[in-house]
């Protein structure tokens, strides 16, 4: 055998869990990511063998429905859907998905109730969910998640305080008896390589996916990810413990420095009495509503809310998805053609 054929047969094997759990020739989800995951993007991910995945967000049922129809009749290669736990109608949501035959049912934003596990599985989908931390993956295996995702601070949008390196040492040893799919900062192939040898069955990426030819993001917001480096993908700043707020990695802009104006000048006002800490609050928490989709939709990327992960320093052009995924490939191949000419070096 070439030493291309033997490294992709080692990367076969490698995310062969991934793949076969997936249904998916390459084990690389497009990470759901609102306004940005729909039918375009994500039956372009699936056709082009990776696995897409729709952000239902804040969607109706209907509209939910919609939007799973219309992918079916861009792919028929399977593709998962991403729902937000505290979604109001997270069951007729789920009945949506079974209905319509959804194969993979992603839960995100908190940890998932063992009913709606349940709800998944006894539906005939199955359920991927999060994990920010060990003992929090062990008890979601047990409670029936069949794969988790760990998604480390590298990442766009909401993330936690763990970089994915430190997760991944925390985590894959331990979880063995369901695929683990790493997320956050990647970019490249042999990145995604080294994850898999220690023991992840695939990898979930989106930063690079929201800048694809087939994204539907406006051209403003492919255009800063162009210009971007990674230190431009910076978490939102929370001023005072009292008045919390939940990171989200993205790039720095005017709509950054406001909101951090906002939290001192809410702060002062409940200090002088002006406001009670639940109007401070509410000032605080609604700020970003509607801050996404003015940047992806409506492309102002100076107010907007342009969420980014730090593998943005790694997007230098818009291409196509199947050009991506075919690139992360040749990188993972390469990297294992590279080591196994390292360890079978003549003496
Ligand atoms: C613009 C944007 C929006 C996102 N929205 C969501 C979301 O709605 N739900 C979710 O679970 N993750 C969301 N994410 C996280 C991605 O699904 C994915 O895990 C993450 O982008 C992986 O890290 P990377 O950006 O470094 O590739 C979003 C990420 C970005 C960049």
């Amino acid at each position: 055998m070439n030493t291309s054929l033997s490294a992709r047969a080692t990367l076969d094997r490698l995310w062969k869990p991934g793949c076969d759990f997936l249904g998916s020739e390459f084990a690389i989800l497009g990470g759901a990511m609102s306004w940005v995951s729909e039918r375009h993007l994500v039956s372009a991910i699936s056709n082009a063998g990776g696995f897409g995945v729709i952000a239902c967000g804040a969607m109706s049922p209907d509209r939910l429905e919609e939007e799973i129809v219309a992918t079916q009749a861009l792919t028929k290669k399977p593709f998962g859907v991403n729902l937000i736990t505290m979604h109001p109608d997270l069951d007729r949501l789920v009945d949506v998905c079974l209905a319509h035959d959804v194969s993979h049912i992603v839960l995100a934003g908190g940890v998932p109730s063992s009913a709606t596990i349940r709800r998944v599985r006894d539906g005939g989908a199955r359920v991927i969910g999060f994990a920010p931390a060990l003992a929090l993956g062990k008890r979601l295996v047990k409670m029936g998640i069949e794969a988790l995702v760990i998604e480390g601070s590298e990442a766009g949008g909401h993330v936690g305080p763990v970089s994915l390196t430190v997760l991944a040492q925390e985590i894959l040893p331990h979880i063995r008896d369901v695929p683990v799919f790493v997320a956050g900062g990647l970019g490249r192939g042999d990145a995604i390589v080294s994850y898999l040898e220690q023991g992840a069955s695939g990898a979930q990426l989106g930063t690079i996916f929201a800048a694809s030819t087939e994204s539907i993001a406006h051209e403003n917001f492919k255009k800063a990810f162009l210009r971007a480096n990674a230190r431009d993908a910076v978490t939102t700043v929370q001023l005072d413990e009292m008045f919390p707020v939940i990171p989200v990695r993205g790039l720095a802009n005017e709509g950054g420095r406001r909101f951090r104006q906002l939290q001192s000048e809410a702060l002062q006002k409940f200090l002088d009495g002006e406001l009670t800490k639940q109007e401070a609050l509410l000032s605080i928490e609604h700020f970003w509503s509607g801050a996404l989709r003015r940047a992806v939709i409506e492309g102002d990327v100076e107010n907007g809310s342009v969420m980014a992960g730090q593998s943005v320093g790694m997007v230098k052009a818009v291409k196509p998805v199947a050009e991506i995924i075919q690139t992360l490939v040749s990188e993972a191949v390469t990297a294992i053609e590279q080591r196994e000419a390292r360890v079978h070096v003549p003496a």
